[in-house]
Formats: structure tokens, sequence, C-alpha cells
């Protein structure tokens, strides 16, 4: 009897169904479900579906970045580092292997017991900026799916299955924002409320796929630069899973889904100065960040990927800084989402051609910018900034170039200019200007790559996103 009972309790535990049919007198259909006790389950962070969703109408309590004593203007170009330009890079091993099969050499590699927390501002300023977008993105997927009703994902051709993946994304902020939670400790930024500037899903898709894109580009931007490695090695994690949202949220708008050889890295103040604005209030003791927010810059002819000739546009933006897209003024014969032609249909998909580019090298593109000092953020309490005065250059900021175009007819008084789309390769074949990208206007032609860009930041007047493909 005895016996019996612990084999059952055996069974409960690992193979119910196996065990179940070994007790059984006849010989079942071959099963391949069978139940098992969940291991322990660690908790998430505490969350709640937000309620509130506008405009911050009160009047701030602090005001402006978070900042300690600054030392100076901006960070001098310095030469590399000698050693790094002395390994030979030959194929050959040029040191003794500390175990076998295990090359010397590397970061973290001898042993010493990894730890998965902030080391240093820039990695505690980091990992909370990351931690205010995954917040954003859990409240901004539940929002969609609560804000429109069926009908409209089905007038825009989404299913139910659909639905389901837009909830599920929402799920995943949930793991994200509780091992950044975990890696920042007690002080760590807790959810606030947004304001969204869509009206229609499909707007609401564009800016989906525009804010996923912005959140991803910040992370890559720093993710190399941390001090902690094991931190960098679980946001690394999360930010894959970041970037197939972004990816999906093109598919959901019938965009081609990765135009491009590689995917592009920002600097953290241009992913706080797209954020910041869609964040309406925080709690009142919330962790403020270090990072600057630049003027708005308005791209009034934005490719309107909701059109069956996107780059035939005027002034069909919502949301400032964001340049999401607008449905407002497209008639239904100019709506792609009905089109049936191949090159002409933007319905969801795996993907989809158009015969009308939504951008290419030559493209006059018109431009206006806000000037700085304008109150911005949760509680309307940071402001944006720049030093420079007089633009002259679009930083078109893509792959792996930053690459510049000269402003023309630059006009102060109404803050206007238009560009020139720069004809420009990343590598032969690579077209480098597509894909939902950052254009910035500068002072100079700074020349930095992927590693350095943040360099630029002294020079950045005003910050959009680009939709050029
Ligand atoms: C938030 O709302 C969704 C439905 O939109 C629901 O599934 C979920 O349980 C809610 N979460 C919380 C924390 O209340
Ligand atoms: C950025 O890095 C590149 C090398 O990749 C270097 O040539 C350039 O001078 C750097 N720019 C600044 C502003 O430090
Ligand atoms: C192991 O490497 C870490 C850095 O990754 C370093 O801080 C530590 O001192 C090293 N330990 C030993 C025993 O060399
Ligand atoms: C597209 O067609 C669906 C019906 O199939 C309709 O509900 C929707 O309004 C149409 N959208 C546009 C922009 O014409
Ligand atoms: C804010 O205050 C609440 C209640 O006093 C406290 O539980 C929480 O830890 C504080 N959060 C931060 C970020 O300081
Ligand atoms: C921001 O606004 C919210 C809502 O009015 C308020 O509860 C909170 O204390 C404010 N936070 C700050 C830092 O002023
Ligand atoms: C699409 O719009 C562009 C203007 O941006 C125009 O040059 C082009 O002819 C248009 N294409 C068609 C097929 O109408
Ligand atoms: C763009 O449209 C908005 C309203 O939709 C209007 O306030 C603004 O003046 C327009 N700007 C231009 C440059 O036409
Ligand atoms: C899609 O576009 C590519 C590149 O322009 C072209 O080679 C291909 O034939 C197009 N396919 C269809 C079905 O239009
Ligand atoms: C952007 O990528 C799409 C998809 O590969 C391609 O059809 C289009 O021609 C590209 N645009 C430019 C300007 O190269
Ligand atoms: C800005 O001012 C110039 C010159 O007065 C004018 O030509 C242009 O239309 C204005 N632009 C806007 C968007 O108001
Ligand atoms: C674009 O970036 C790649 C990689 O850094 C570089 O090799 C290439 O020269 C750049 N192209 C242009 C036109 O700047």
């Amino acid at each position: 009897m005895k016996q019996q009972l612990s084999q059952s309790g055996f069974c409960a535990a690992f193979l119910a169904l196996v065990c179940g049919s070994r007790a059984a007198p006849y010989v079942s259909e071959p099963q391949t479900t069978f139940s098992q006790q969940p291991t322990t389950t660690v908790p998430v962070v505490p969350h709640t579906n937000v309620t509130f969703h506008g405009p911050f109408e009160g009047t701030p309590t602090t005001t402006g970045a978070l900042s300690t004593t600054v030392l100076a203007a901006s960070i001098p170009a310095r030469p590399p580092p000698p050693e790094l330009l002395k390994y030979p890079a030959d194929g050959k091993l040029h040191g003794d292997q500390p175990a076998p099969y295990t090359p010397s050499g590397g970061i973290g590699t001898n042993g010493s017991v990894p730890v998965y927390r902030v080391a240093s501002d820039f990695d505690y300023q980091s990992l909370a900026l990351a931690l205010y977008h995954e917040w954003i993105e859990l409240d901004l997927f539940h929002w969609g799916l609560a804000r429109f009703p069926e009908s409209e994902f089905e007038a825009n051709k989404l299913t139910a299955e659909d639905r389901y993946l837009l909830q599920f994304m929402a799920e995943q902020e949930v793991g994200h924002a509780t091992i950044l939670t975990n890696m920042l400790g007690p002080q760590a930024p807790r959810q606030c409320t947004y304001n969204y500037p869509v009206t229609s899903l499909r707007e609401y898709l564009d800016f989906c796929q525009k804010l996923t894109r912005w959140s991803e580009a910040g992370v890559y931007g720093f993710l190399p630069h941390l001090n902690s490695g094991p931190a960098a090695q679980l946001l690394l994690q999360s930010i894959t899973t970041e970037a197939r949202q972004q990816m999906i949220f093109r598919q959901f708008s019938g965009l081609f889904p990765m135009p491009v050889w590689f995917m592009v890295a920002v600097p953290q103040s241009w992913a706080w100065t797209m954020l910041a604005p869609y964040i309406s209030s925080c709690p009142y003791n919330q962790t403020r960040l270090v990072w600057q927010n630049f003027p708005a810059l308005h791209v009034l002819n934005q490719p309107n990927s909701a059109r069956i000739n996107g780059s035939d546009v005027w002034n069909e933006t919502t949301g400032g800084w964001s340049n999401t897209l607008s449905t407002q003024d497209i008639a239904r014969s100019e709506f792609c989402v009905n089109a049936t032609a191949v090159g002409e249909s933007c319905a969801p998909g795996i993907t989809r051609n158009r015969t009308e580019p939504l951008s290419y090298p030559g493209r006059q593109v018109f431009l206006k910018w806000d000037d700085p000092g304008r109150p911005v953020g949760p509680n309307n309490s940071y402001v944006t900034a720049t030093e420079v005065e007089v633009p002259r250059f679009a930083a078109w900021v893509t792959q792996l170039n930053v690459t510049y175009s000269p402003l023309e007819d630059v006009n102060l008084s109404n803050r206007t200019a238009y560009t020139i789309q720069p004809n420009v390769s990343t590598l032969e074949g690579d077209p480098a200007i597509n894909g939902t990208m950052f254009l910035a206007l500068t002072d100079i032609d700074l020349y930095v790559t992927p590693y350095n860009l943040t360099q630029l930041n002294p020079h950045v007047a005003a910050l959009a996103m680009y939709q050029a493909g």
C-alpha cells in the first residue's frame, strides 16, 4: 500500500499519463502530452493596466535632466589604445589556453561569477532609459487592443490570431521590465501614464513600428559601452525580442520587413528625445534621467506608407518627433490596404513590394524644426535643448552610416529648409537610406561611426524619424 502511494505520488509529480496507462489494464493510444509540476517561478515586477491616457495638464514640481558637476562641453577625440592595434589577427593562437578548447582573452571569461546588476552611472542611466521603453510598450500594446474594435483590425486585414500576437508582445514586456527592474534595484523607474498621437489602427501600427525602432536602436547604441557585461547579456536577450516586434509591426503595416543589411544604432539622448513626448506623467518620486531632449524636427513631406504612392504627400504626420503617418486625408482610392495589385497592396503580409518607393535618392525633403526651451516628457518636467544656432546639414543616420546633405533655403524666422536625399551605399549593393531611420539637423558634418555617434550630440539641432522605406 505504502509503495503504491509513493508510486502514485511519483506519477502525479512526473508522468501522470504514462504512469496512469501502466496502472490501467489495457494498452492505450500513444500519448504525447503529460503533466509536470511547474518548478519555482520567478515573480514579475508589479504592474497595472494604466487607465488614464492623455496629456499632462498639471505643473511640474521639478525641471530639467538629472545632472551633477559637468566637466566639459564635449569629449575630445583621442587615438585608440595602442594595445588594440598590436594583436596580429593572423589566425594563429598567441597565448596559452586557459582550458581545453578555450582561447586566451575575452572579457568576463576568467571564471569570475557574473553579477547581473548595473555597475556605473552610465549603466544605470542606460538601463533606466530602456526600462522606460519597456513600460510604454507594455501599455501601448494593451492600449491598441482595447482602443480599436475588432472590426477595425478586420478592416485592416488583421485577424484574431494577429491580435493574440499583439497581446503576447505586451506580455513579453512584463518580462523585460522585470529583469531591468531587478538589475536596477529599488529606485528603478516605474510605470507612467502615456499619450499616443494616433486616431486610427493604421496610425497606431505605424507609431508602434517607429517606437520599437527607436527603442531598439537606442539600446544598440549603448550595449557595447556598458560596464556590466552580465547586464548587457540580459538586455541583449531582451532587445533581440524587441527587434522581432519591430519587424512584426512593419509586416502588420505591409512594409518590406527588413530593407537594410544592418540595423541602425543611436545614442541614448536620441531615444529619450523620441520617447519622452509620449509620457504624460510619472509617479511623484520617479527616478529621473540624465539624457538630453532635442527639439522636434518635422518632415513636411514625410513618406506615408498607407498611401499607394507614399512619397506623394504633404504635411501628413502626427505626433511631432515620431513623424507618425496620418490617415486623415487619404482618399479610399489612394489607400493601399485594400489595393490588390502587387506593388500597390500594403495589406499585412510577410513581405510586400512597392512599385512607388516611399523615398529615393534625389528626393527633395522639406523640413521644419522647433526652437529649444519647450517643456516635454513626464509631467512636462524636462526641457528641450540644443547648443546649435544655425543648422547647416541634415544627417541621415541609417545602418552603419551617418551621411550629411546640405540644408538649402534655411529660413531662421519660420525655421524651415529643404535638403536632397543623398545617394549612398553602406556596402556595394546595399543602399544605405531605407527603412525606418533617423534624420537629425546639425551645424557641422562631423565624421562619426556607430561606436562614437554620441560625439555628434553637441552638434544636433533637431531630431526626427524618417520613413525611407
Ligand atoms: C490588463 O488587461 C488585459 C486585457 O487587456 C488583461 O488580460 C490583463 O490581465 C490585465 N493586467 C492586469 C495587471 O490587470
Ligand atoms: C569616430 O570614429 C572614427 C573612427 O571610426 C574616427 O575617424 C572619428 O574621428 C571619430 N569621431 C569623433 C568625433 O571622435
Ligand atoms: C577576472 O576578470 C574580472 C573582469 O572580468 C576582473 O575584475 C577580475 O579581477 C579577474 N579575476 C582574476 C582572478 O584575474
Ligand atoms: C478596406 O476594405 C474593408 C472591407 O473589406 C473595409 O471595411 C475598409 O473600410 C476598407 N478600407 C479602406 C481604407 O478603404
Ligand atoms: C517612492 O515612494 C514609494 C512610497 O513612499 C516607495 O515605495 C518607492 O520605493 C519609492 N520609489 C522610488 C523610485 O523612490
Ligand atoms: C507628476 O504628476 C502626477 C500626476 O499628477 C503626480 O502624481 C506626480 O507627483 C507628479 N510627479 C512629479 C515629479 O511632479
Ligand atoms: C508618385 O509621387 C511622385 C511624387 O512624390 C511622383 O513623382 C510620381 O509620378 C508619382 N507616381 C505615380 C505613379 O503617380
Ligand atoms: C500642417 O497641418 C496642420 C494641421 O493638420 C497645420 O496646423 C499646419 O499649419 C500645417 N503645416 C504646414 C506647413 O502646412
Ligand atoms: C519585387 O521587387 C524585386 C526588386 O525590385 C523584383 O526583383 C521582384 O521581381 C518583385 N517581385 C514582384 C512579385 O513584384
Ligand atoms: C528599399 O528597400 C526596398 C526593399 O528591398 C526596395 O524595393 C527599395 O527599392 C529600396 N529603396 C531604395 C531607395 O533603395
Ligand atoms: C517659411 O518662410 C519662407 C519665406 O518667407 C516661405 O517661403 C515658406 O513658405 C515658409 N514656410 C513655411 C512652412 O511656413
Ligand atoms: C558606411 O559605413 C561603412 C562601415 O563603417 C563604411 O565602410 C563605408 O565607407 C560607409 N560609407 C559611406 C558612404 O560613408
